[in-house]
């Protein structure tokens, strides 16, 4: 089939891409607590066999879509299976996922980039220790301050998506990738040369399989999907951007490596500081909000310096990732003959409604919350129903119907000749590895996992 749109140029570029839609705030703050939580190295050996044996794979069938179709998600099924139209529905279902994450996104994106901008003016280090939720709070619930911050950082988003996808996406990944890995490797070193280090070390990877729980593992293999953006289509519209004489197997596997490494990383630069200072580790919000602030404040004076630098890795990190959601839903229009520039700037304008709606429903527990945090139909408020669908429900389902689509729609040459780049590369692998994990163990995990999901909520 015919792909005749401007993509990535390299390999290399693929790759720093991919990646940066990858690692995002899922490795810097989420993994590193689900880590804690489930058993150290227990859950890391799990997170292991997940990550390569279903995320992986879900990032190669994404791929594959994206690169024979040449389309976003909703026209990308259609294309390569014409006879059954209503496939569409999975795509649209992708892009619907996309749009609630990105919301979701911007407003803890916008979090994070006032925090860049506290500690780099000094505000956040004259914060006394005990003050840290109390300044969050005020801080997420104000009317205007998350509005400022995330609309900046959309801002940021829409000049990236706006310049393309050489230009602006693959350039803008290929710088600050590399920096993202340096700036993690020096939080690194600082944390682990602290005095008491090696309790989080010893919190993060000392193997305990007893707290390995059957929600923990739910929990582990949801963290394998959202941490490699696979399950809402944003990888098919990458996957469309591909080079014909790319190697996919190899391009997913450096991608997958990047994240899981980078989360590591996370994890050693964040819980030997955390209780090196003192603190015991919490998760998502109070950890990076409230604990790490605490942190940085007991490194003395050069603690400015590292908050800086932290706030800044994650807010990069962010940005990379909300640009591949803002690209597939830019891309989805421009299938349907929009403008690019139009729809990008469509998508961003709407977006920046939704997310100022979801930023304003959150309530930190215990505290009062933002403006609209009391509506809560069925018991919750709109930031915690999002988050809940995005995180837990929506990749998982979007991920089962797409593994279905390549392993028993899809046919078996097909996907052969894709792979090997119609029969360039010798792909040996293809029937005991590839294609048994995307027909059966794939389909079957991600069953197991949603079910078991909804029945333990
Ligand atoms: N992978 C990103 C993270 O770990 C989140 C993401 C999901 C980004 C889906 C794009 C698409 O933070």
């Amino acid at each position: 089939m015919a792909n005749n749109k401007t993509g990535f140029t390299s390999s290399f570029g693929v790759v720093m891409a991919a990646a940066g839609s990858a690692v995002g705030l899922g490795n810097i703050w989420r993994f590193p607590y689900i880590c804690g939580q489930y058993g150290g190295a227990a859950c890391l050996f799990v997170y292991l066999l997940f990550v390569f044996l279903i995320g992986m794979v879900l990032l190669m069938t994404e791929f594959v879509i994206g690169r024979r179709s040449g389309f976003a998600a909703e026209k990308a099924f259609p294309a390569l299976y014409p006879k059954r139209p209503s496939w569409k529905l999975v795509g649209l279902f992708g892009v619907f996922t996309s749009f609630l994450i990105l919301a979701i996104y911007l407003v803890i994106s916008g979090w994070t980039v006032g925090y860049f901008w506290d500690s780099l003016t000094g505000k956040l280090a004259s914060i006394g220790d005990g003050a840290f939720d109390a300044h969050f709070v005020q801080f997420s619930t104000s009317v205007w301050k998350p509005v400022v911050f995330l609309a900046i950082f959309l801002a940021l988003n829409l000049i990236v998506v706006l310049g393309g996808v050489q230009k602006g996406i693959e350039k803008v990944s290929k710088l600050l990738m590399p920096f993202l890995l340096v700036l993690v490797i020096v939080l690194c070193v600082r944390a682990l040369t602290l005095p008491g280090a090696s309790k989080g070390i010893e919190y993060l990877f000392n193997p305990d399989f007893t707290k390995l729980t059957w929600e923990g593992i739910l929990a582990i293999l949801g963290q394998a999907l959202f941490s490699l953006s696979v399950g809402m289509g944003a990888m098919i519209v990458y996957g469309s951007y591909i080079p014909r004489n790319n190697n996919i197997l190899k391009n997913a596997a450096w991608i997958t490596i990047c994240d899981v490494l980078i989360a590591v990383l996370a994890g050693v630069a964040i819980f030997p500081a955390v209780f090196a200072a003192g603190q015991s580790p919490a998760g998502g919000p109070s950890l990076v909000y409230e604990v790490l602030p605490i942190v940085f404040n007991s490194m003395g004076s050069i603690g400015i310096v590292f908050s800086v630098l932290f706030f800044l890795l994650l807010s990069l990190a962010a940005l990379t990732s909300a640009i591949s959601l803002l690209e597939a839903l830019t891309a989805w229009l421009h299938d349907r003959g929009m403008k690019r520039s139009v729809a990008a700037v469509l998508i961003s304008a709407i977006e920046l409604g939704l997310a100022v709606v979801v930023a304003y429903a959150y309530k930190r527990d215990g505290f009062d919350g933002g403006i609209l945090s009391g509506f809560t139909p069925g018991g919750r408020n709109l930031f915690d129903w999002v988050d809940k669908f995005t995180g837990s429900y929506l990749p998982p389902i979007g991920a089962f119907f797409t593994v279905l689509f390549l392993g028993w729609v899809m046919k078996k040459e097909d996907i052969y000749d894709e792979l090997s780049n119609h029969g360039v590369l010798k792909i040996s692998w293809f029937k005991v590895f590839y294609y048994f994990l995307v027909r059966f163990l794939a389909p079957a995990a991600l069953l197991v996992a949603l079910v078991a999901g909804i029945f333990n909520s």
